[in-house]
């Protein structure tokens, strides 16, 4: 594809002397997890995130996963979460022995809708775990809200939206937790595996040190069964390269976000994404409502060289692992979104040149303008 969905090699092309000179540096220093450039990381995304703790760990998944553990959620426990995610938010909730309840989304901003969060509390709430996609964050205030009514423990997914924020505070700072993910493809990506949980609460900060290091405090005591779960020192350092860019990578995919707002706009059969206010939009993914025939549009891209994606093909309710719990269930909003999205190409690099044999392959096989 000359339009891939998203393109590293560009972005490691503009840092590769400071990345090169970093690897040889913790080469040569060998202390390869939990050494300085993990601390010195931790503390720079706390500083920017604004929060009081950012403990790493191994991916995204595991911050999810270690959060829940931390946060004390367990088995017979109800998480209320969204349909309309990565599997892994789902994952995470049912490695704790916790039922994962599937609520529908709003279908403007594809985040969890807090009217039906809010139906679906029992007894056995005792979580919400909302997901801020593609980097649009979900009005984190109401959620704080609604969480604090029924007294439940609220954890962000935050893989998708390092560095938005909501009414000027970051995601990831609203709930008890906020996961993120470093996932190479992501806003700040890694150049493998890691993930992060910040937190203000000194006592969970200090529980998820424990839990991500075979719970142990002291070298060989263990308090609790723990976990492997560390991000290494080469990881820690790419990422420590990266963070004083994201504002300048995010405002990049803002500008391309626009670019594709104002052409699309116009044109009928698509739904471009709109930026709730209030929220500051980070572009992880910039993802359209179709009302065509969407295989044949995602063939028309790819035959002017554009890739085109589809997050998320199937809700989490309609996949094989939750589809017998959940056949009686229809989340009708979350379904149909998941027939008509399209994800477009985006990552900071996307020069406008490049991004215009998108925009026209669209308009050329959308038909005209509406
Ligand atoms: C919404 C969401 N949650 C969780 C994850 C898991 O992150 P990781 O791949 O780092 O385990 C991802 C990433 O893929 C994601 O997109």
């Amino acid at each position: 594809m000359k339009i891939p969905m998203v393109d590293l090699t560009a972005q490691y092309g503009d840092i590769r002397d400071e990345i090169e000179r970093g690897f040889r540096a913790v080469l040569d220093g060998a202390q390869f997890i939990l050494g300085p450039n993990v601390s010195a990381f931790e503390q720079e995304t706390a500083e920017y995130l604004g929060c009081r703790h950012a403990v790493s760990c191994a991916s995204g998944t595991d911050a999810l996963h270690l959060a829940l553990v931390a946060a004390g959620v367990g088995t017979g426990d109800e998480v209320i979460t969204s349909p309309f995610t990565f599997i892994a938010t789902a994952e995470a909730i049912r490695y704790v022995g916790a039922t994962p309840v599937f609520v529908d989304i709003d279908g403007e901003t594809y985040n969890l809708d807090l009217d039906q969060a809010e139906a679906a509390i029992t007894e056995r709430t005792r979580a919400i775990l909302p997901v801020h996609l593609f980097g649009q964050p979900l009005d984190a205030v109401a959620c704080q809200q609604l969480a604090s009514r029924h007294g439940l423990v609220m954890i962000e997914d935050c893989a998708q939206s390092f560095g938005a924020t909501w009414r000027g505070r970051m995601t990831g700072t609203f709930g008890l937790a906020g996961c993120f993910s470093f996932f190479p493809s992501k806003n700040l990506g890694a150049y493998g595996d890691g993930g992060l949980v910040c937190t203000d609460s000194d006592r969970l900060a200090e529980e998820l040190r424990v839990l991500r290091n075979h719970g142990s405090r002291e070298r060989y005591h263990h308090h609790v069964i723990g976990f492997n779960s560390r991000l290494d020192e080469l990881q820690a350092m790419v990422l420590r390269t990266k963070l004083p860019r994201i504002d300048t990578y995010n405002e990049a995919r803002r500008a391309i976000a626009e670019r594709y707002t104002t052409a699309l706009a116009p044109l009928a059969g698509v739904v471009p994404p709109r930026e709730r206010p209030g929220g500051h939009h980070v572009y992880h993914q910039y993802t359209v409502l179709l009302e065509g025939d969407r295989r044949a549009i995602m063939a028309a891209l790819a035959a002017a060289g554009s890739a085109s994606a589809v997050y998320y093909p199937i809700p989490l309710h309609r996949q094989d692992v939750f589809r017998d719990a959940w056949a009686s269930v229809s989340l009708p909003i979350a379904e149909s979104v998941a027939r008509r999205c399209l994800s477009l190409p985006i990552y900071p690099e996307l020069e406008p040149g490049r991004q215009q044999v998108v925009i026209d392959a669209l308009q050329e096989a959308l038909g005209g303008l509406g």
